[in-house]
């Protein structure tokens, strides 16, 4: 059986030194640690309104890193301008808007269709992989390989949240089942993401064909609770001398 290749998003270590200012948690150590213990790339998304990583994370963590680094962009002249310049290995455009909490749904393709051509052949001329975060929607796999992407990253948000809530997910499941073997069919490389789980990620890494999984929030968020039992007593130890 083939491995799937896990991307490590590291935007919410970013988010915690936002929070409060500060200089740390960093970002650049919480993807070197992805790296060490086996990430195959680290994920960050470039936000218009910078609300996780900036770009100084960006540039320090593409100096450092040896792992591929797959940078998440809106699809925005200022967005591409830094893609050209920060050249990551693997770039994965994005719908973004403003006041979301999160990427809410995956991108319209036809929506500025003429820019979106323009920014992928740029992107590719430029050496990135480029990847085109979608819905599982036959219709937008279609377009995605007529704009000459690499890859599409499937939306996996609605799935996770239907098996959080115990609720019934086969049709979705079977939505994303058709859309991995429509993607296979035009030659395009699968990835999946958003709201991963221990639980959803199991049970879409059943479905053959898709060849990278990019996690972050939830993977962050258990990372604390594995962590601090030992953070917990290292102070403890300090405390008592
Ligand atoms: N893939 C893409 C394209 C995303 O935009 C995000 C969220 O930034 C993720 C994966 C990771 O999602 P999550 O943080 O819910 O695991």
């Amino acid at each position: 059986m083939k491995r799937i290749r896990l991307g490590v998003n590291i935007d919410h270590v970013a988010t915690v030194r936002n929070a409060r200012g500060e200089t740390y948690p960093s970002p650049l150590r919480a993807a070197l640690i992805a790296e060490k213990n086996g990430a195959d790339s680290v994920t960050i998304h470039l936000r218009e309104d910078r609300r996780h990583i900036n770009e100084q994370d960006l540039k320090k963590i593409k100096k450092k890193l040896k792992i591929p680094l797959n940078l998440e962009i809106a699809a925005t002249k200022e967005m591409l301008g830094i893609s050209i310049r920060s050249n990551p290995l693997f770039i994965c455009i994005v719908p973004e808007k403003r006041k979301e909490i999160t990427t809410e749904g995956g991108l319209n393709l036809n929506h500025n269709k003429n820019f979106l051509r323009i920014l992928i052949n740029k992107l590719k001329q430029n050496k990135s992989r480029i990847s085109l975060f979608i819905e599982p929607s036959l219709k937008d796999l279609i377009q995605a390989k007529k704009l000459n992407a690499d890859c599409v990253e499937i939306h996996t948000g609605k799935l996770c949240n239907l098996i959080n809530k115990k609720r019934y997910y086969q049709n979705e499941l079977r939505r994303i089942k058709n859309a991995v073997m429509k993607a296979k069919e035009l030659g395009l490389e699968v990835h999946a993401g958003h709201g991963l789980t221990f639980s959803s990620a199991r049970i879409l890494s059943k479905i053959t064909g898709i060849k990278e999984f990019n996690i972050g929030h939830f993977l962050i968020g258990e990372s604390i609770f594995e962590g601090m039992p030992k953070i917990i007593r290292k102070f403890k130890k300090i405390l008592k001398k």
